[in-house]
C-alpha cells in the first residue's frame, strides 16, 4: 500500500507578486486633465471602466456598472488614484499602492506617501516630508460610501477603515447578484492552458497528476474570469519510439486491429518489451527504423497502427481524468508536425537559425547551450514542436496568454522557447505585457527511497490505483462513522468521491507549487487541520445551520438585511469581501495555494464567529442577518472549492 511519496524541489525563485493593471488596458482615455476635483476624476475613471466593459460584452447598463466594480482593493485604488492626481498634479503616472492591513489601524492602507516624497523633494514642493504627503492624500480623497474613516500613521501610511454599512451592503449584493460579480478581470480574451500532457505508451506518473490538478485549477480561475480557455493536452504522441512500438505490435498481433486494450493489457509493459527487443535484435531495430520513416511518410497501415496505440493510451489517461473530473482537449505533438517546416523557415529567414555541429539551432542570450530546432539527422524534436505550437497558439488560436504546467525540470526548455519567440518578435520583450507565455513549474515527485519517480526501471505507481485508494479510504472512514446505516449507497459513493479526490487535489494545491510537498494519505485524509476533509465538513456544517433554521434563504436575501455589528461578524465580512482580490492574485501569479490559504482562513474566521456565544445565530434577534452571513460564507467556500476542482458536500 502506498502511503507516502515525497516531493523535493529547488528553492522557489522570488518574483514580485503582480496584479492585473486594469486602468492601463482601457481603450478609451477621456481627458483627465479637464477634471478639476478628485470627485470629478473619480467619475472620469469610473466612466472609463464602464466604457471599456462596453466594448467587451453586451450586457445591460446596470450590470456593466456592477462588473466594473472590481475587488475592494481595486475600488480603493480608484479612489486613491483620484486623490493622488490632485495631491501631486505634476506626477500624473503614480499608481496607487493599496494593501490589506495586517495591523489594527485599519482594513487597508495606501502606501504611496514615502515613494512620492522621494520623487518630489527638492522640486520645490509645499510638503515637509512623507507624513505631510500622507496627510494631503487623506484630505484629498473624494467622499465615498466605502470609507468610514482614515488616519495617517508613521511615515505617511494612510489607513482606511471601511464602512460597515457599505461592507454589509456589498456582501448582500453579491448574494443577490451572484458570486460571478466578484470575478477578476484579466486583460485577455483567450488563453491556452497546456497541462497534464502525458506521453503515449509511457507511464502517466505523479508529475502528470500534479500538472493535471494545477492546470485544471488555473483553467477554472481563468474561466471564472470570463476568459475563453483552451485546455490543451499536449500529449507526447510522436517520435522515433513509435517505429519500435508499431513493429512490435505487428509482430505480436499479425491482425493488429485485434490489439485492443484488453488484448495488450499493460501498454507500459508492452513498451518495455518492445524496447528490449529493439536493443537486442539488430534486424528488429532496422525494421523499427524503417517503420518510423513509413509512419512519417503517412503510409496507411502505419498510421492506423500508430492511431491504435494512441487510442489504448488515451483510454488509460481517461480513467484518471474521469476520476478527477478534469476536462482536456487533446492536441498532441503530432498535430503541429505539418506546421514545423514553415515555422522554421520563417525563423531562418529572420536570421535566427544557425548551423551548429550539423544541427540547426537558435542561440539564446544568457544561455550557454543553443535551442536545437532541427537535429543533425534532419529530424524535429521537442523544441521544434513547442516553438511551432507556440506560433500556432499565438497566430491561429489568437491566444493572449499561454500557460504551460510542467515540473520545474523543464523550466530551461520553456525559458529558451519563450526567449526565441521574443527574438522572433512573436512575443513582446517585457515579461508582464501581453501576449504572454508563462511556465508554471512545480516540484518533482520522489519515491519513498528519496529518489525521483522514473518511467521505466522502477516499480510504477498507477495513478488510477492511487486515486482509487484515496476514495476507498474515505469511504471506509464514512462507514466507520456509521454512515452505512444512515445514507443511501449513492450518497456514500458520491461523498467518498468528493472527499477522496478532493483530498488528493487539495494536498497538492495548498503548497506553494515550487516548494516541498509530501504525498501522504493519512495526512491528506485527516479531518483536522488544513485539509480538504476539514474544509468540506466545515462547509457541510454551515449548510446544516441554514437547513436547521427552516428559513427560506432566497427570501431572506431579498427581504432581510445583513448587518455587521459584532467584531467577529465584521471580521468575517471583511474576509468574505477579500475573496475578489485573492482570486485575482492567485490567477495573476498562477498560484493556487493563495486561494487555499484564503479558504482555510475563511473557515477559521467563520468558526470564531460561530462559536462565539455573542454571535448566536438561530433564535437570536440577529438571526436573519447572521443566516445571510452564513450563506455568504457557504457561497464563497463553494466558489473556492469549484475553482480548486473540488466537489462540495452538503451534509456530514
Ligand atoms: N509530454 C511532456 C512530458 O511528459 C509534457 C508536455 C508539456 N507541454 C509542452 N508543450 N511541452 O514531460
Amino acid at each position: 500500500m502506498l502511503t507516502s511519496l515525497t516531493l523535493l524541489v529547488p528553492p522557489a525563485p522570488t518574483s514580485p507578486l503582480l496584479t492585473f493593471n486594469r486602468l492601463s488596458h482601457f481603450p478609451f482615455s477621456p481627458s483627465i486633465s479637464a477634471a478639476t476635483s478628485a470627485s470629478d476624476l473619480l467619475r472620469v475613471v469610473s466612466r472609463r471602466l464602464v466604457l471599456a466593459t462596453k466594448t467587451q460584452s453586451i450586457t445591460t447598463m446596470a450590470t456593466q456598472e456592477e462588473e466594473c466594480m472590481g475587488s475592494v482593493k481595486a475600488q480603493l485604488a480608484k479612489i486613491f488614484e483620484a486623490s493622488l492626481k490632485v495631491t501631486v498634479p505634476n506626477e500624473p503616472d503614480v499608481e496607487p499602492l493599496i494593501a490589506a492591513c495586517t495591523g489594527k489601524f485599519g482594513d487597508y492602507q495606501c502606501n504611496n506617501a514615502m515613494g512620492l516624497w522621494s520623487k518630489i523633494k527638492g522640486k520645490g514642493t509645499q510638503f515637509r516630508g512623507p507624513p505631510a504627503v500622507g496627510e494631503a492624500i487623506k484630505n484629498n480623497l473624494p467622499t465615498s460610501e466605502m470609507i468610514e474613516s482614515c488616519s495617517v500613521a508613521g511615515p505617511g501610511f494612510v489607513n482606511v477603515v471601511l464602512s460597515k454599512n457599505w461592507m454589509a451592503k456589498s456582501i448582500q449584493k453579491m448574494l443577490i447578484e451572484g458570486i460571478d460579480t466578484w470575478a477578476p478581470m484579466p486583460p485577455v480574451k483567450t488563453a491556452v492552458v497546456d497541462f497534464s500532457s502525458p506521453n503515449i505508451a509511457k507511464e502517466m506518473h505523479v508529475g502528470h497528476l500534479r500538472s493535471t490538478i494545477i492546470g485544471d485549477t488555473l483553467a477554472r480561475m481563468l474561466e471564472f474570469s470570463k476568459v475563453k480557455v483552451l485546455r490543451r493536452n499536449h500529449v507526447g504522441d510522436w517520435g522515433t519510439q513509435f517505429g519500435m512500438l508499431i513493429e512490435f505490435l505487428f509482430e505480436k498481433f499479425p491482425n493488429f486491429e485485434d490489439a485492443t486494450e484488453t488484448a495488450i493489457g499493460d501498454l507500459q509493459a508492452f513498451y518495455k518489451a518492445s524496447k528490449l527487443r529493439f536493443d537486442s535484435d539488430p534486424a528488429f531495430k532496422e525494421r523499427a527504423q524503417q517503420a518510423v520513416v513509413r509512419l512519417q511518410g503517412g503510409e496507411e497501415k502505419y498510421r492506423r497502427a500508430w492511431a491504435q496505440i494512441c487510442e489504448i493510451s488515451r483510454t488509460e489517461f481517461h480513467k484518471v481524468y474521469q476520476r478527477l473530473g478534469v476536462h482536456l482537449e487533446e492536441k498532441g505533438e503530432s498535430f503541429y508536425n505539418p506546421y514545423i517546416p514553415g515555422v522554421i523557415e520563417g525563423l531562418t529567414k529572420q536570421g535566427l537559425v544557425e548551423e551548429s555541429q550539423g544541427a540547426r539551432v537558435i542561440f539564446i542570450e544568457g544561455v550557454n547551450i543553443p535551442l536545437i530546432v532541427v537535429k543533425s539527422d534532419g529530424g524535429f524534436n521537442y523544441a521544434s514542436t513547442d516553438l511551432t505550437a507556440l506560433w500556432y497558439r499565438l497566430n491561429e488560436e489568437k491566444a493572449e496568454w499561454i500557460i504551460y504546467v510542467t515540473d520545474v525540470g523543464q523550466q530551461q526548455h520553456f525559458d529558451m522557447v519563450f526567449k526565441a519567440a521574443k527574438r522572433a518578435g512573436w512575443l513582446p520583450q517585457g515579461d508582464n505585457s501581453y501576449p504572454r507565455a508563462s511556465h508554471v513549474g512545480f516540484g518533482l515527485v520522489l519515491g519513498e527511497d528519496g529518489k525521483r519517480f522514473r518511467t521505466r526501471n522502477t516499480e510504477v505507481v498507477r495513478l488510477v490505483d492511487l486515486l482509487d485508494e484515496a476514495k476507498s479510504r474515505s469511504k471506509a472512514a464514512l462507514i466507520e462513522r456509521g454512515k452505512g446505516e444512515q445514507w443511501t449507497e449513492e450518497e456514500i459513493e458520491s461523498t467518498a468521491d468528493a472527499v477522496g479526490y478532493g483530498a488528493v487535489k487539495y494536498a497538492d494545491l495548498k503548497n506553494n507549487r515550487l516548494t516541498n510537498y509530501t504525498f501522504n494519505f493519512d495526512q491528506m485524509l485527516n479531518d483536522k487541520g488544513n485539509t480538504a476533509v476539514y474544509l468540506l465538513y466545515a462547509h457541510a456544517r454551515i449548510c446544516s445551520i441554514i437547513r436547521r433554521s427552516g428559513k427560506d434563504i432566497e427570501q431572506l436575501m431579498n427581504k432581510g438585511t445583513l448587518v455587521l455589528e459584532h467584531k467577529d461578524e465584521r471580521d468575517l465580512g471583511l474576509h468574505l469581501l477579500q475573496f475578489a482580490e485573492v482570486v485575482e492574485e492567485a490567477c495573476t501569479n498562477l498560484l493556487p495555494n493563495v486561494l487555499c490559504d484564503y479558504l482555510y482562513n475563511l473557515s477559521e474566521i467563520f468558526s470564531k464567529f460561530y462559536s462565539n456565544p455573542e454571535c448566536k445565530v438561530i433564535g437570536s434577534d440577529k438571526e436573519t442577518s447572521r443566516l445571510l452571513l452564513c450563506e455568504a460564507t457557504a457561497v464563497v467556500m463553494r466558489k473556492c472549492f469549484n475553482l480548486l476542482g473540488i466537489t462540495p458536500i452538503y451534509k456530514i
